[in-house]
């Protein structure tokens, strides 16, 4: 509220997503709605009211004993209130006709152009108003968007939002650990995805962050494969791209690993790169770093790496100028991390890379995806290799909170050589 000053701000929260016919995905709220609330239940909204009588309001659904026996149990207007801190609160079926009044001669702030209904909504209440007060227009002047406000702020997180993202962190890091201790060849990618799903879900993680990737050989080089039907064959490599989410916090983890005990030579040689790569990377962020530091350090670290593999020709500055480590290397280096897995927040401002902040948290997480062509030497076809990891910028450097993760070759194969024992 002291963000915009006077006006009001509304903000709906998620509706329910159908998945077949009658049945419902489980409910996943708005992160920014639940960001300012705490609340999460569909047909919800709030309004804050800034300015000189500034309060907030919350409209949510009526106790209903009936519904709750099917559907769960409703916080109702009045404990909502009471719970989340708001100074008013009432049945959703009276937003439409308590809308107008608050809003008149008020500058709107919402988040525009995301659902058809919101938008329809906010229009609607300024029609009503211009149809209720023919002679003074008390219609709200200017309608804003509240996005970048909110981004911002849940661009640096908090102790507590720390604590939950490490939390979910640690979990996420056993999940992998868990899939490095059981995969055998002969197992299919989703019998690894149920490893890594159980893993999350007995730690009390409420949804995967988004769909595991479980790719084995060729599948590593399909960025977002999500089939995870394939068998797992020897001598083939297993990327896992896994992260749940816990309190409404996402975290993101990848690692690739081989299906038998050893990495082979080739395997090796780009797995070192890609590692060497991902570290430079994490070293390089600190507070006042620009945004793309890491991108950049990245780049030039499996260029190098490409010339001295016979994949690129050339030198380091010519191929990052001409972009020839596309061919290998096709994604961004990292992603703000938070409610969302790739977060909001701006990556640039006034179109300059923009600098970390201390309580910023991104993925740092370079590959390399190398599909069959004549001109690259046949033991590299099919290796696809991205290795992630989750950074906090804090004032004592770039705090990893996904260490818990093997990530070299040594503690891979000594994880893969116990599986192979177990
Ligand atoms: N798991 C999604 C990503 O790494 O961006
Ligand atoms: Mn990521
Ligand atoms: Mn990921």
């Amino acid at each position: 509220m002291d963000a915009i000053g006077s006006g009001v701000i509304i903000l709906f929260n998620a509706p329910e997503q159908t998945r077949s016919r009658d049945t419902q995905h489980r409910y996943r709220h708005d992160s920014n709605f639940y960001y300012l609330s705490g609340f999460s239940e569909p047909d919800s909204i709030m309004l804050l009211v800034a300015g000189a009588k500034s309060k907030t309001i919350l409209f949510c659904r009526e106790k209903n004993p009936e519904l709750e026996l099917w559907d769960g149990i409703r916080t109702g207007p009045k404990k909502a209130a009471e719970i989340h801190g708001f100074d008013e609160a009432y049945p959703i079926n009276q937003f439409h006709k308590k809308l107008p009044n608050i809003i008149k001669n008020k500058k709107i702030f919402f988040d525009m152009g995301i659902h058809n209904v919101w938008d329809e909504t906010i229009m609607n209440a300024v029609r009503a108003i211009h149809a209720k007060s023919k002679r003074e227009n008390e219609a709200p002047d200017s309608i804003c968007d509240i996005k970048d406000i909110i981004y911002e702020m849940r661009l640096i997180k908090d102790s507590h939002e720390l604590n939950i993202m490490r939390r979910a962190a640690e979990i996420s890091s056993n999940a992998h650990k868990r899939a490095m201790l059981y995969v055998r060849p002969g197992l299919y990618e989703y019998q690894v995805e149920a490893e890594i799903l159980h893993e999350f879900n007995k730690n009390g993680c409420q949804a995967p962050a988004y769909t595991s990737v479980v790719a084995s050989g060729k599948n590593s080089c399909i960025l977002h494969y999500i089939e995870n039907n394939d068998q797992l064959k020897n001598g083939e490599l297993l990327l896992i791209d896994a992260g749940c989410e816990l309190e409404s916090y996402a975290s993101d983890i990848t690692r690739t690993f081989p299906i038998g005990k050893h990495y082979s030579p080739p395997q090796k040689d780009i797995y070192e790169l890609v590692l060497g790569a991902q570290i430079a990377a994490i070293d390089c962020i600190s507070e006042g770093v620009s945004y793309e530091q890491p991108h950049l350090t990245a780049i030039r670290t499996l260029s190098q790496g490409f010339i001295d593999l016979g994949l690129c020709k050339g030198s380091v500055d010519s191929i990052v100028e001409n972009k020839d480590y596309l061919d290998f290397y096709m994604h961004g280096t990292g992603h703000w991390l938070g409610m969302d897995v790739h977060d909001v927040g701006a990556y640039k401002i006034k179109n300059n890379s923009r600098k970390f902040k201390n309580g910023m948290v991104l993925t740092v997480e370079p590959g390399c995806y190398i599909r069959p062509k004549k001109e690259i030497p046949e033991h590299f076809w099919n290796i696809g290799i991205r290795i992630e990891d989750d950074i906090v910028v804090s004032p004592s450097g770039p705090e990893v909170i996904t260490s818990n993760t093997p990530k070299t070759i040594n503690e891979i194969e000594d994880m893969r050589k116990i599986a192979h024992e177990i």
